[in-house]
């Protein structure tokens, strides 16, 4: 690829804001569809003080990545999933959804102005975040009479300090995550104001992150607050049912795939008990932003449990190396999951 890339140091990337050129803005009334937009140069924005998202949580966003891969390409990982989940969130709100070609089709623009803050070939990539805001004001619990649709992205590197290693983790008595019918199943924003408490405490306590039991019967496990959850037991490769209060990710879905398809697994999505997970040969957590991550141990009641050997296990090593490889086409996409920009 001819173009030159910013000078910025690659292998100290984190997970953090990062400005970047350009971002895409558009606005849309109550009732009307998403259409039009353009990039505008990155930086804050303006809104009323009685902006619906302000008041009444009333946003959602996403989380996709953009890589520089092997065939010196550009390339967006399932953005149509992204596209199709961001409408589930905007229903689920009350806000208007788009089309994904929409959606696709503004996620590309960004990305395409900001090329060159892409991280080069096996150097992480470009985090894109896209959100709806309700930003029409109001002061009565009523949703907002119009609405903001931003992208803006930023070059990142590993979601937690030290990488792959094996995660620490502290399974809450104390908090849920999400309730069983609430807004867990969608990228809505409250999600993540209510995991804040749990995963600075967990932090202060030298733990990775909280692992989430569900609501309506603390025994099953739910998901991690960034990422969905998976252990292996022999061949049996188990993560859990979409209960309600679980978000479905992108990459649960395509391991759950991998694993079946590519690794000879038998992948079951079912009801997770704690202490099956406590026996298991491995455990990791999967998402855009963990990629595939070992967890190496669990603490809950004050126990602590080590997971398998408490190493990264031979279906995370594989179904990461799988999944980054396709990512990074190294190895074939057969199912049509790359999107070049
Ligand atoms: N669960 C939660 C709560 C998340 O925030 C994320 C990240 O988006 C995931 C799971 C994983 O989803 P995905 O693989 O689509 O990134
Ligand atoms: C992601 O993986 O994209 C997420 O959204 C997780 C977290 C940064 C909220």
């Amino acid at each position: 690829m001819s173009l030159n890339k910013q000078n910025i140091d690659w292998d100290q990337l984190g997970f953090s804001v990062f400005p970047t050129r350009s971002m895409w803005k558009a606005t849309c009334e109550s009732g009307g569809g998403w259409s039009g937009g353009e990039l505008v140069p990155y930086g804050n924005i303006e809104m009323s003080p009685a902006a619906g998202v302000l008041h009444y949580g009333q946003g959602v966003f996403e989380g996709l990545k953009a890589y520089h891969t092997a065939k010196d390409r550009i390339v967006l990982f399932r953005p149509d999933m992204n596209g199709q989940r961001i409408q589930d969130s905007c229903r689920r709100l009350c806000m208007p959804e788009m089309t994904t070609e929409y959606f696709m089709d503004a996620v590309k623009k960004v990305v395409g102005d900001n090329m060159d803050y892409v991280p080069p070939y096996k150097k992480g990539g470009l985090y894109v975040r896209p959100v709806v805001w309700g930003t029409g004001p109001t002061i009565g619990v009523a949703p907002a009479d119009s609405y903001t649709f931003l992208i803006f992205t930023a070059p990142v590197g590993p979601y937690f300090r030290g990488g792959i290693k094996p995660l620490n983790l502290i399974a809450s008595e104390t908090y849920h995550r999400a309730a069983p019918k609430g807004i867990g199943n969608v990228k809505a924003i409250g999600n993540y104001s209510a995991s804040l408490e749990p995963v600075m405490k967990a932090k202060a306590d030298g733990f990775h992150e909280v692992l989430y039991l569900r609501a309506d019967d603390e025994r099953y496990v739910d998901e991690v607050g960034s990422a969905n959850i998976f252990m292996r037991k022999g061949n049996k490769l188990v993560t859990p049912r979409l209960s309600g209060s679980i978000l479905p990710g992108i990459t649960r879905n395509s391991i759950l795939h991998l694993a079946a398809h590519q690794l000879g697994l038998d992948v079951e999505e079912g009801d997770l008990l704690l202490e099956d997970i406590f026996k298991a040969d491995e455990a990791f957590c999967a998402g855009t932003a963990v990629v595939v991550t070992p967890i190496g141990q669990i603490t809950f009641q004050n126990e602590t449990h080590q997971i398998g050997d408490g190493n990264m296990g031979e279906a995370a090593t594989e179904l990461r190396q799988t999944l980054v490889g396709i990512q990074r086409e190294e190895i074939d996409d057969p199912y049509g999951w790359i999107h070049p920009v």
